[in-house]
């Protein structure tokens, strides 16, 4: 039996993490932690790039965005967590790689343009700009093989091919071309209607969130605005709480949509199914949550001894890449 293939994925510690992240990563890391040497990155350099007026917001989060991943039952035994600023070959490789990657291609950066819109940039920072260059230090140091990830980071991920690939050519077969790999649900919806459930979009239900505050949220939802009254035959195509029930309740989720359009079953009732089925996924999550929050030395340790191991691997990396480049004294 050979080695077992690695991940690297992460997500920016600029608060707890929700449902869309769960369904778009987390969920795939946990499947996959048996299968696969996992590397889970909390990204607290990436987070300046776009909250460096925040930095306790940051640095407190750090903390939450680790506790997200145990709760959702990552075994600090098998994955390991840590840091991105304490991984000296992460800012080291986003030098190198910079050499050779064009302003142009990253001004063209789909999921730049439409973050840089979000936060209403009119003059991008240079980090900000230059932040998939990172993560394509993020993903090589380590060797990843597969990136488990939502569908905005697609672009981030050819990037990283074509930086490795570039690498490769020009100074000789060094770093591994990753894999990104999406989950069958890639972008949740917000129950709002919004496209995508985002904590800047005011739409998210946090996998911290007690079980009152789920059902209120989920109380919230938009559904058939035709459908007034009880007896109105709902229509599940136009309603967000029919979107959940597919990605969450799949079991009963035609039976629902049947019931919804003959009106033997009202928008009330369905929002508490759903609050429901959603408080039940959640719960086993909450639990080794109040652990990890009674014990949070233990999460320190997990990150220091999980950023010591990717320093090793960073290390080593590093040392490969410059003789590669030739930048040694010789
Ligand atoms: N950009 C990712 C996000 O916003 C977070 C991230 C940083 C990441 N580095 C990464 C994801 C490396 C995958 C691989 O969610």
């Amino acid at each position: 039996m050979g080695e077992k293939k690695r991940i690297l994925t992460g997500d920016r510690t600029t608060g707890k993490l929700h449902l869309g992240h769960y369904v778009g990563s987390l969920s795939q890391r946990v499947a996959l932690q048996d299968e696969y040497d996992t590397f889970i990155l909390l990204a607290d350099v990436q987070a300046l790039t776009t909250h460096f007026e925040k930095p306790e917001l940051i640095n407190s989060s750090i903390y939450d965005v680790a506790m997200d991943n145990l709760s959702v039952g990552l075994d600090p035994n098998k994955v390991t967590i840590f840091q991105q600023s304490q991984i000296k070959a992460i800012a080291e490789l986003t030098v190198f790689y910079s050499m050779f990657v064009s302003v142009n291609v990253l001004r063209h950066n789909p999921t730049i343009k439409t973050e840089a819109a979000n936060y209403g940039y009119s003059d991008m920072t240079y980090g900000f700009l230059g932040y998939p260059v990172s993560q394509s230090a993020d993903i090589t140091f380590c060797n990843a093989d597969l990136v488990p990830v939502g569908e905005d980071q697609l672009p981030h991920m050819e990037l990283t091919r074509k930086i490795v690939r570039r690498f490769n050519d020009l100074y000789g077969e060094t770093l591994k071309e990753p894999t990104a790999k999406l989950s069958s649900c890639s972008r949740l919806m917000g129950l709002d209607g919004n496209a995508k459930m985002g904590k800047s979009l005011g739409n998210a239900i946090y996998l911290a969130d007690d079980a009152k505050t789920v059902l209120d949220k989920v109380k919230q939802a938009v559904t058939d605005k035709n459908r007034i009254n009880l007896k109105d035959p709902g229509n599940p195509e136009i309603c967000m709480v029919q979107k959940y029930h597919k990605v969450f309740n799949e079991a009963e989720h035609g039976n629902i949509c049947d019931m919804c359009r003959s009106a033997s079953i009202g928008c009330v009732a369905c929002k508490k199914n759903l609050a429901e089925k959603l408080n039940n996924m959640l719960d086993p999550f909450r639990e080794r949550r109040a652990y990890y929050e009674n014990h949070t030395s233990e999460v320190k340790e997990i990150i220091m001894a999980g950023s010591e191991k990717a320093n090793k691997i960073g290390e080593e990396t590093v040392r490969r890449v410059k003789d590669a480049m030739h930048v040694s004294i010789d």
